[in-house]
């Protein structure tokens, strides 16, 4: 893994510089931008098919950039290999989706100590009990099925909280929720990382979501600019 020093100013969770990603011929990400100090929490808006999706699954490493430079909590993401990609996935950043993604045939439980077994920790007694109540959820045997969309999300985050990530990307993670459900799931989201001092990026289409974030960019034609800095 490649370590960037920054000299000056706060430390920094996530840098990008002229990142690009082009399907076929056409640029999603032109040149963008980005720099996110460890512990802030920024929001990214923009219209469907402006990228958000995108530039998140670039900086978790699931989707390469096309070019430019990506920095992850101390790793080239640009520059590392699928596997070194996938073993900071494990260890440094987590995702929360729009829709969960929880595995149905696991249990409340097993989802969230899911990440800890792939990477090869062996649960401890009490990080289920300790990241579901970090969420207000206690029935660990429930099943994903019998979970309203509220307390999927819930889980999701609480999976997400397990490996004690640096930085937390969230893709529209209350865009399936009413107001109520969604206030919650992001404050969740927001007071577990402050309590951590890990960076959230969140992706929504919500302004009030966004203004529970410190920081609001817009993505359009490809780059993001501040919409607000509170
Ligand atoms: N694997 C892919 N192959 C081809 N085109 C893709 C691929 N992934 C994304 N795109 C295109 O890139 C553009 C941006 O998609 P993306 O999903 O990042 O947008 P988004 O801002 O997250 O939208 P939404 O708000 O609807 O979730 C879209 O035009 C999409 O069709
Ligand atoms: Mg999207």
């Amino acid at each position: 893994m490649t370590c960037r020093t920054i000299s000056t100013g706060p430390k920094l969770a996530v840098t990008c510089r002229a990142l690009c990603r082009v399907f076929g011929e056409r640029f999603v990400l032109r040149d963008l931008d980005l720099d996110v100090g460890e512990g802030r929490h920024v929001a990214v808006m923009g219209p469907s098919g402006s990228g958000k999706t995108t530039l998140l699954h670039i900086l978790a490493g699931i989707v390469e950039p096309s070019s430019g430079e990506v920095v992850v909590a101390g790793l080239d993401v640009g520059g590392a290999s699928a596997r070194e990609r996938a073993k900071h996935r494990q260890h440094k950043v987590a995702m929360v989706f729009q829709f969960g993604e929880l595995l149905p045939e696991l249990t409340v439980g097993e989802n969230v100590t899911l990440p800890l077994r792939i990477r090869g920790d062996v649960p401890r007694a009490g990080d289920v009990e300790r990241v579901l109540d970090a969420v207000g959820l206690t029935d660990s045997g429930a099943w994903p099925a019998q979970l309203s969309g509220g307390e999927t999300q819930r889980v999701a985050v609480a999976r997400a909280l397990v490996t004690a990530p640096d930085v937390i990307f969230c893709d529209e993670p209350s865009g399936s929720l009413d107001r109520a459900n969604s206030d919650q799931v992001v404050s969740l989201i927001c007071d577990a990382a402050r309590q951590t001092g890990a960076t959230v990026v969140m992706s929504t289409h919500d302004r009030s979501v966004a203004e529970q974030l410190d920081e609001i960019l817009v993505i359009e034609d490809g780059q993001l600019t501040p919409l607000e800095v509170r």
